[in-house]
Parts: structure tokens; sequence; C-alpha cells
């Protein structure tokens, strides 16, 4: 397949080299700031690419994405932090009658620990003894907080458990209400991405934690993503896609 990279920081570097093991080519790559790259998308930069990643900032995603739509080309939204936008995306996606697909993690791993977290969560649901709190870790570049990945686990959680209704992400001078979520983001160093969900009670805690060691998990599961998107049409969260993939509808490989 024929990929154009809209984005050349740390993961568009790494989506060029999982890109070649593959057997994609890489034929265009976009970013403003980086010298010798092209510095936006126009039909003469991005080649004949038939999917574009995009993995910029969350100011640029509205406009890549109207770009890539009228170049007829697939997109693959890995920026985060852009959702107050997800109605205009939707709309321009309809109107254009393109195909995107967008998640806030692309990790294989990581979407299967949104699936046993939400199992986790059924499971505890009647357990009113179990408190439940989340605790986020990323690098100390990281311009975003709670990251998207922390933000779609509250949700997992808070439409799983009943007795938690919203998520505090603040330090509390107070107790914290019965219906509150803590959800805890620490910035520092190098850290890849850290997710724990804790279920805490008098006598004991369940933790469970999901740990990346690098971006290509990141990068591979965009890359499925982007295999599935090249022949479609509509408006794609990965997280419904990944549903197929357990099931085994798909190559999640
Ligand atoms: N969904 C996922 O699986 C996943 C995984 C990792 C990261 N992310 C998200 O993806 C985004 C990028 O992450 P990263 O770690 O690669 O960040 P990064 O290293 O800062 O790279 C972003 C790159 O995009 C460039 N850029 C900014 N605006 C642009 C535009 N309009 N067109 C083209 N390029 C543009 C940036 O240039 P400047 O440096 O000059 O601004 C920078 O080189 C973040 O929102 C991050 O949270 C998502």
């Amino acid at each position: 397949m024929r990929l154009a990279l809209v984005g050349y920081g740390k993961m568009g570097r790494e989506l060029e080299k999982a890109a070649v093991t593959r057997g994609h080519q890489v034929v265009a790559i976009i970013d403003p700031d980086v010298p010798g790259m092209a510095k936006e998308m126009s039909a003469a930069t991005v080649k004949n690419a038939e999917v574009a990643l995009e993995f910029t900032q969350k100011e640029a995603v509205l406009n890549n994405l109207e770009q890539a739509l009228k170049l007829n080309l697939k997109l693959v939204i890995g920026t985060t932090g852009w959702y107050d936008d997800l109605e205009k995306a939707k709309e321009l996606v309809q109107q254009y009658q393109g195909g995107v697909i967008y998640a806030p993690n692309f990790s294989v791993g990581v979407n299967l620990f949104f699936e046993v977290v939400q199992r986790a969560a059924e499971a505890f649901r009647n357990f009113s003894q179990y408190d439940v709190y989340l605790l986020e870790k990323h690098h100390r570049n990281k311009v975003d907080s709670p990251s998207g990945t922390a933000k779609k686990i509250a949700d997992i959680i808070l439409h799983q458990i009943n007795r938690k209704k919203k998520i505090v992400t603040e330090s509390l001078n107070r107790r914290i209400n019965e219906d509150e979520m803590h959800l805890l983001c620490i910035r520092a160093g190098a850290i890849y991405g850290e997710h724990s969900v804790f279920f805490d009670s008098e006598g004991d805690e369940i933790e469970l934690t999901h740990r990346a060691r690098s971006r290509v998990g990141l990068a591979i599961g965009a890359l499925v993503a982007a295999e599935w998107i090249r022949d479609k049409k509509g408006f794609y969260a990965f997280s419904d896609v990944f549903k197929s993939l357990i099931s085994g509808g798909q190559n999640g490989k």
C-alpha cells in the first residue's frame, strides 16, 4: 500500500520503519517544520498515496482531515486531544463520502487492555466494597493530559460501574465523593505510556496495568487500521473495528 505520513515526529518516524516491515511504501512525508519535507498536503505533495497517517497536533487535525477528503485520500488519525470536534469531523467525512478511522491509541495491546478493563469492570460492578481509580504516566514532552487512552479507560469504567459518575483529575483538598473516580496523571522522564486500573477494598487490591515498551505497537496498530480503511467509506473508531479483530473477522497481527 502507498502511504503518506502527515507529521514526522516520534510517531511519524516509527511508522516509516514499521511500514517497511509490513511491505508498504511511504511515498510522501508532510511536516512543516522538518527541513526538506513538504509543508502541507496537496495533490503534488501526497503524490499517489492511498492512505495518509495523521500524527501531528490537535490544532492541525480538522484542516488535515479536510485536505485528505478533498484529495480522496483515506485517513488514519492518531493525533489526540481534538475530540471536541468529532461531530464536525463526522459531518465532513459524510459530506465528502470519505473514509477515516481514528483512535486515541492504536496499540493492539492497549485495545486488548480496553477489553480486559471492560470485562473486569463488569465483574466488579456489583461489589460496592471495591473502589476504583486510575493512574496514567507518560514522558515529559506529552502535551495533553489526561491521555486520550486514560479518558477512554475512564469512559469504559463509568459505563460499567454505576456507582461512579465522573472522573476527577485535580488534586483534592477534600474527601472524594462516592460517585467520583480519581484519575491521576504523571509526566516525567521518557515513559512511553503506562495505564493502570486499581480495584481497592479493605481486604485487598487488584491492579491491571498496560505498560508500553516502545512505540512499535502503536505504529503496527495504526498500519492495521490503514490496511482496514483502505477500501472503506465512513467514519470509524478503531475500538469498534477492533471488536471484529477479537472475534477473528480480520487479521490483527
Ligand atoms: N493514537 C495513537 O496511537 C497515538 C500514539 C502516539 C502518539 N499519538 C498522538 O499523536 C500526536 C503526535 O505524537 P508524536 O509523539 O509523534 O508527536 P511529535 O513528536 O511532537 O510529532 C508531531 C509532528 O507533527 C508535526 N506537525 C504539527 N502540525 C503539523 C501539520 N499541520 N502538518 C504536518 N505536521 C505537523 C510537528 O511539528 P512541530 O514539532 O513543529 O509542531 C511534529 O514534527 C500527538 O497528538 C500524540 O498524542 C497518538
